[in-house]
């Protein structure tokens, strides 16, 4: 696309209220927030807020932003705590975002309209969404398309053995954009194209060229020898959910605007993406194992994360790259390839869709 379109802040600020503070996010998983009280903080853009376990063991969503005079009320980035209190004038609120304390405030103090303002969450295979939107987006098509095929990955009793947060210096398109095609793979990606029995079944037609549809799930047959995806292809951990069944194949998920997940059956790896600026996005990525694993025992973390810490890193690196060329006067925009880069089209319709 036009060179606007990945720096602009005033397309940026229209992404956000047309995807970014509309659609289900992928935020976390439900192993981040096990026990009631367990809390994470997720920050998109100036937007912060926390996703907290309650104690029915349902999770709920909270704008991060005190009812008093507007103070962030959280500043850890994960806890777990029985209640919430402001850093400013310590005014209470339950881990079910009720107002439950603010001192020297008049005795008749309506206090039930003052309690945090709420967000929607979904929990779907133990990955957690969330959506800003008053009316969220359907979400029963992200349950029809990943549930039949992400239960088995065991994600929603698995343990989270390694996380890496990365800050991109490039728009968060460009990160898509990338993602859907491997066009770029044999040159950019030696670990990566070595796993794949075939390069292009891992480009399953993501997004639909009506743009309409936001998740997607496949499986994939792995290279011959390939028994994961690792460095060499040996397992790099005991199975995990149904593995047994998955030995050399991989399961892929995918929800737009922020998510991706390669699973193997020894061990899962879950990318989120949230925009911080035009041209900054916050990566994180990370590794599940089963629930059976014993962290010190049965792993070896650099073992467990190469596969993944060096494809992911290749591809910052080429969208760095690729965003600082974008922003040159002289870019623009050259014909896209129809066997290689079709879900790059593909995406681009998705997005100018969305937007208009
Ligand atoms: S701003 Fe939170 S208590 Fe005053
Ligand atoms: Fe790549």
């Amino acid at each position: 696309m036009a060179r606007d379109v990945y720096v602009e802040p005033s397309i940026y600020a229209r992404e956000l209220e047309a995807i970014w503070r509309h659609d289900w996010l992928f935020v976390g998983h439900t192993v981040d927030v096990p026990r009631p009280g367990d809390y994470v903080v997720v920050e998109l853009d100036a937007d912060s807020v926390i996703v907290v376990r309650q104690a029915d063991g349902s999770i709920a969503a909270f704008h991060n932003v005190c009812r008093h005079r507007g103070s962030l009320l959280v500043e850890q980035a994960n806890g777990s705590t029985r209640s919430f209190s402001c850093p400013y004038h310590q005014w209470t609120y339950g881990i079910d975002g009720a107002l439950r304390a603010c001192r020297n405030m008049p005795g008749d103090l309506d206090m039930r309209p003052l309690g945090l303002r709420p967000a929607s969450v979904r929990e779907l295979a133990g990955l957690i969404y969330l959506s800003l939107a008053e009316a969220p987006p359907d979400f029963a098509s992200a349950e029809q398309t990943m549930l039949p095929l992400a239960d088995a990955q065991g994600l929603a009793r698995a343990k989270i053995a390694a996380v890496v947060d990365y800050q991109v210096d490039a728009n968060w398109k460009l990160i898509w954009e990338n993602n859907r095609e491997c066009y770029h793979c044999d040159a950019n990606h030696p670990q990566y194209v070595q796993a794949q029995l075939d390069r292009e079944t891992g480009l399953f037609e993501f997004p639909d060229v009506t743009g309409a549809v936001w998740c997607s799930a496949n499986q994939t047959e792995l290279a011959p020898g390939f028994l994961t995806e690792s460095v060499g292809g040996a397992r790099v951990g005991p199975l995990m959910g149904d593995g047994a069944s998955r030995i050399g194949h991989t399961l892929r998920l995918r929800t737009l605007p922020n998510f991706w997940h390669h699973g193997s059956c020894d061990y899962a790896m879950t990318t989120r993406i949230l925009p911080a600026g035009p041209r900054r996005t916050n990566v994180r990525v990370s590794w599940l194992v089963d629930t059976g694993a014993d962290i010190a025992r049965d792993l070896d973390l650099d073992e467990l994360t190469r596969f993944w810490r060096l494809t992911s890193e290749q591809d910052w690196r080429i969208c760095e790259r690729q965003q600082h060329g974008v922003e040159s006067s002289a870019y623009e925009p050259g014909p896209l390839s129809p066997s290689e880069e079709y879900n790059v089209a593909n995406f681009i319709s998705w997005y100018l869709r969305r937007l208009a």
